[in-house]
C-alpha cells in the first residue's frame, strides 16, 4: 500500500536559511508531504505567490501576521484579491491573528487587522489559519462575533485542553507541531490525546520549533512526520490513522484532494 498523505499545514519552507529550499521541499514530495506555505507581511505575499509556483505539492496562504500589522494598509486586500484571483494554489488566508507575548502596545490595530482579514476570507469564502500567542480568549471572541462562514484553523496551537474543547465547539480546527514531541510539552500532548481526530491538523511552522530528534536544528517540511508519529504514540493508533485522518480534515477545509 502507498504510504498515506500528510498534508503540512504551516510551513516557511521559504524562509529557510540552513537547509537548501528545493532538497526540503523534494524530501517532502518523496515522503508525500503537501506542504501549505503562509505569508507575514503586506509585502511577501508576493513572494509567497511566486515561490509556491514553483513546486508540486506546495500551496500557500496570504495574510498579515499580528507583529506585521503596521504594514497592512488599505491597498493589502486588492493585492491579496488581485493574487488569490490569478493562482489556484493560494488555498487560505493567514498567517493572521493576535500576538501580545513581544509587544502589547498596538492592540488594537493588531484587532483591526485581523477582523478586515476575517471579513475578507469571509468574502472569497477561504479559510483562516491563525496565529494566537497569549491572545487566546480576544483571538476567540473575535472570530465568534466576526467570523461567518470560514473554517478556522489555530496554527502551533498552545492553549490547554479546555480551551481546545471551546475552540473545537465553535468549528476551529486545532493544528499541532514540533512542540508535542518535547518532552516536557504536558499541555501540548494532552491536547494531542484527548481531542476528536476529526478536528486535528499537523503542520511544522519551520524554520522554526523542529520536533525531536532535530530539537534546536533548523527545521524543515518533511519532519512534519514526526509529528504525526508522536500524536500516534500518544493517542495508541497508528502513524498512517493519523495522517488520513488529519489529511481527510485538510481535504475538507482546503477544497482539494492530496491525489
Ligand atoms: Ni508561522
Amino acid at each position: 500500500m502507498n504510504k498515506p498523505y500528510i498534508i503540512n499545514t504551516h510551513s516557511h519552507a521559504n524562509m529557510l536559511r540552513e537547509t537548501n529550499i528545493d532538497e526540503a521541499i523534494s524530501n517532502a514530495q518523496n515522503e508525500n508531504i503537501i506542504t501549505i506555505v503562509p505569508s507575514s507581511t503586506a509585502e511577501d505575499i508576493f513572494e509567497v505567490d511566486k515561490f509556491i509556483q514553483k513546486y508540486d505539492d506546495v500551496y500557500g496562504y496570504v495574510g498579515v501576521f499580528p507583529e506585521e500589522a503596521k504594514t497592512f494598509t488599505d491597498k493589502t486586500l486588492n493585492d491579496m484579491e488581485n493574487i488569490i484571483r490569478n493562482n489556484k494554489k493560494i488555498i487560505g488566508i493567514g498567517e493572521i491573528g493576535l500576538d501580545y507575548y513581544w509587544d502589547k502596545s498596538f492592540k488594537e490595530l493588531q484587532k483591526e487587522v485581523f477582523i478586515k482579514q476575517i471579513d475578507f476570507a469571509n468574502q472569497m469564502n477561504l479559510p483562516l489559519n491563525i496565529h494566537s500567542r497569549e491572545s487566546h480568549q480576544d483571538t476567540l471572541e473575535i472570530l465568534k462575533k466576526y467570523n461567518k462562514n470560514s473554517t478556522a484553523i489555530l496554527h502551533c496551537f498552545s492553549g490547554s485542553l479546555e480551551f481546545a474543547k471551546e475552540c473545537i465547539k465553535e468549528g476551529i480546527y486545532i493544528a499541532l507541531g514540533g512542540v508535542v514531541t518535547f518532552k516536557n510539552a504536558v499541555k501540548a500532548k494532552e491536547v494531542a490525546t484527548k481531542i476528536p481526530l476529526e478536528y486535528l491538523l499537523l503542520e511544522t511552522d519551520d524554520p522554526y520549533l523542529a520536533p525531536v530528534p532535530f530539537r534546536g536544528k533548523e527545521n524543515q517540511p518533511m519532519y512534519v512526520k514526526y509529528v504525526a508519529q508522536t500524536i500516534a504514540e500518544l493517542r495508541k493508533v497508528t502513524t498512517d490513522e493519523v495522517a488520513q485522518a488529519t489529511t481527510q480534515n485538510a481535504e475538507r477545509i482546503f477544497n482539494f484532494n492530496a491525489k
